[in-house]
Parts: C-alpha cells; structure tokens; sequence
C-alpha cells in the first residue's frame, strides 16, 4: 500500500512514523514534508493547500490512502475533491470541517445542541462590537471567526485592549476574511484538555486524553503558542469526568452531526477547559493535534493504517484502538522569538550520545546539503515513552542537552 501524508509539521512526522511501521504499507510520502519526515518518508514538494497538484499527484502515484494533516486543506474541501476522483482519503469533508474553519458557526452549533461552552457573541461591525462592550467582565476573549494559523484569539485585560484587538481585526483586516466576524466570549478560568477522537459516520470514539501547554513560558506566562508540550494520559481525566464528557459534550456532539445531516469522518479534537470538574468546549478541531499527537501516537499499540481504513469504511469499533499502559511526554524545543518574529536557518547538533530511546520528531526542520536546520518557531520535539510520566520527564530533560541549536529554547515545567 502507498500512503500520502500531508502536512509538514510534527505531527506529520509522527504520523509517518507510525503508518511507516504498518505491516500493510510499502512507501510513505509527504507533502510537503520535513526534515524529520524525510528520514521514514519521501518528501514531496507539493505544499499543504495545493489540492490541485496533489489529486495529480495521487492519481498519477497510484496512491492507496491520504491521511491530511492540517486544518487549512480540509477546510477547503480537499476531501471532496480526491472522493470526486476515487481516491481513498481520511478527513472530514468541507461541510462537516466548517466546525474548525468557522468559530460562530461551531459556537452556534454548541448552543443549537447545548455543549457546555463560554457565553459569548458574534460580531460583524466594529461599532456593534464596540457598543456591547460594557456589559462583558474581563477578561474576555476575542476570537476572529476562521483559521489564523493559530494567532487568532486574543485574551484581554482591559477594555482599551478589547477595543485595539476589535479594530485590528474588523477594520484594519489583519486576518483578512478570516476576521470578516468576531467571536467575543466569557472567559473560563480552569484546565485545558486535548479529547482526540475518531469519528466514523458522526459516531464518535474518543482516543485517550493529552495535556497540551500552550503557554510560551514556565508557569503558563507569556502569549499564547500552537502548543509547546505535552503528554498522555491526562491523570484529569477521571472516569466521573470521563462519564460527564461523554453524556453532556460526546453525546450531544453526534446528536449536532446527525441532525445537521453531517457525515463526519476523520478526527475531531475537542478542546476543553475544566472547570470546577466540569467540562466546557473551547474549541473544535477537525484534525490531530500538534504536539498532543506526538505524545498519542507512540502509545498506540494498533496498526494506524487500520483505524484509518476502517473510519473510511465505516467499521470502526473502539476495540480497535488499543494503548499502551506507558506515559508519553513532549517538550518542544522553539526558535528565539516563537510565538513572535523568530530567525531560522541556524544549524542543528544533535550528539551521538543522546539516548536511543528518545525519539525526535520534527516540527520545523530542514535539510540544506546535508545539514539539518530549523525551519519554523517549533523546532524538534524531544518525545520519550517511559512507564511513568516522572520517568519520561527525567528522560527528555537528561537529554535535551545533547541538542543545540542558536537561539534554542524550550520550557523547563511540562510534565511537573
Ligand atoms: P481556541 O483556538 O479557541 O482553542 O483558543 C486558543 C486558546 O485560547 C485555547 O487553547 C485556550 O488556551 C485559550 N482560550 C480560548 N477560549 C478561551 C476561553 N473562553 N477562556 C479561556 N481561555 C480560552
Ligand atoms: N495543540 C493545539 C492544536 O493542535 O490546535
């Protein structure tokens, strides 16, 4: 079997990794690909939204199954166009992915269905948002409705900052369309939780949970990243907690994808916060998470390959998804100035004597004759499975000093 991974972060590196260790499979591809996904893949220079160059690319590669990383191609209906041409694909369909792609339209969708989330509005005009400014406490979150590359919400302290982040986006454009509405919601002060689930024709099986630090900074300070740590499972994840998510957000979420005529297919990350012991949707995403996936991934004990096959082919059955008992923790080494503007191009060392079983899957790395460089704000990230969450963390911080690039950084708390 062929399979064409696209995207080109680590969590596309991981995702290699694992479909590179089915039995069922002869060539991995990736497209675009990284530094990392080069070493179990052959990377292919098509970027990630050029749906056109990769339906030739698949006809003309003969390929099995498309496993799609990022968001931005299922949003624009990759998965529509490689069915129209009979290629096996793995991902929600455009109608279905709005759920990622439009903030309003996943918030009315939670109201419609009664998913516990923050309160909130949604605003065209700047003058509107401007008007109802007092009667929202702070802070208050401001989300620009479509897909930002992750920089689109805004949390705010004070109503002059409101009022700025209002304007950059309503008038002054600075996510273009994508800021055409804004989100504007209550905000949740509690603990955040990744729930990765497999959808098969809007029936949802949950994955296990992942912890995802968001924060730049130890002690969740500073702005808001993709996610520069993690690790699997989540200890917040009691069976109570775990019987609620199902009853008050699972439930009611594949009651919305039945009656919306939705016939969702692939991942659906659910967002939450916990607060008081009670869960609320933050957000919906229609893919894997990066990095929760690389802390997932290595504790899956199933073939990949077969729960993406049986998701297309409708027969997935949550026996199929089996974990290993180990922990999986993450740290993500970051270029100087991540989330911010940051400089790339600096070599990366990485010494012999780092230990064998630490695995590095690349988030933003690339080969230029032979050397590898950083690529991107994330960088590498340091993963090890051990049979405790305290091991694994020992492990990676033992390790990262074997690894230097100019300007590294990296948080020194996940996992404590
Ligand atoms: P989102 O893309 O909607 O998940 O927002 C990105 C991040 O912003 C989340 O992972 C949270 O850390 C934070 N966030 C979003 N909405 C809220 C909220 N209502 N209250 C507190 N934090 C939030
Ligand atoms: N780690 C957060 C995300 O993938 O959206």
């Amino acid at each position: 079997m062929k399979v064409l991974v696209i995207g080109s972060g680590g969590r596309e590196h991981t995702l290699c990794w694992k479909i590179a260790q089915s039995k069922e499979v002869e060539k991995v591809y990736c497209a675009p690909g990284n530094g990392g996904t080069r070493l179990v893949a052959e990377n292919v220079d098509i970027k990630a939204n050029d749906i056109d160059s990769l339906v030739e690319f698949a006809l003309i590669n003969n390929i099995d199954l498309t496993v799609v990383g990022p968001e931005e191609p299922l949003v624009m209906g990759i998965v529509d166009r490689f069915q129209e041409k009979g290629l096996r694909i793995f991902g929600p369909d455009k109608k279905s992915a709005r759920l990622e792609g439009s903030k309003s339209y996943a918030k009315e969708f939670m109201k419609k269905y009664d998913i516990p989330t923050a309160k909130y509005q949604v605003y065209q005009s700047y003058q509107d948002a401007r008007e109802d400014l007092d009667s929202f406490s702070y802070p208050l979150v401001i989300k620009a409705d479509g897909l930002c590359a992750g920089k689109g919400v805004a949390i705010v302290k004070t109503r002059e900052e409101a009022l700025k982040t209002l304007k950059e986006i309503l008038v002054d454009k600075k996510f273009g369309e994508q800021g055409n509405r804004v989100v504007i919601e209550e905000y949740l002060d509690g603990i955040e939780m990744s729930l990765l689930c497999f959808v098969t024709d809007n029936r949802i099986i949950p994955m296990e949970s992942a912890k995802d630090y968001k924060k730049i900074y130890d002690g969740d300070l500073g702005p808001n990243t993709g996610g520069v740590g993690a690790f699997a499972p989540s200890p917040l994840l009691t069976q109570e907690l775990k019987k609620k998510i199902e009853e008050e957000v699972l439930k009611r979420i594949e009651c919305g994808l039945n009656s919306e005529n939705l016939n969702y297919k692939g991942i659906l990350y659910v967002g939450l916060m916990i607060v008081k012991g009670n869960p609320k949707v933050l957000e919906f995403n229609v893919r894997f998470g990066d990095p929760e996936t690389e802390v997932l991934i290595p504790r899956l004990e199933s073939d990949i390959v077969d729960l993406f096959e049986n998701t297309i082919d409708s027969s997935l059955e949550p026996s199929d998804i089996q974990w290993s008992q180990q922990s999986c923790m993450t740290v993500v080494l970051t270029s100087k100035g991540y989330p911010g503007e940051f400089e790339k191009g600096f070599e990366i060392s990485i010494d012999d004597s780092i230990d064998k079983d630490i695995i590095l899957f690349h988030n933003g790395t690339e080969y230029k004759k032979d050397k590898l460089l950083t690529a991107g704000g994330r960088v590498l990230s340091v993963t090890a499975l051990a049979n405790s969450l305290e091991e694994a963390r020992e492990k990676i911080y033992a390790n990262i000093d074997n690894i230097s690039f100019k300007g590294m950084n990296f948080r020194k708390d996940i996992g404590k």
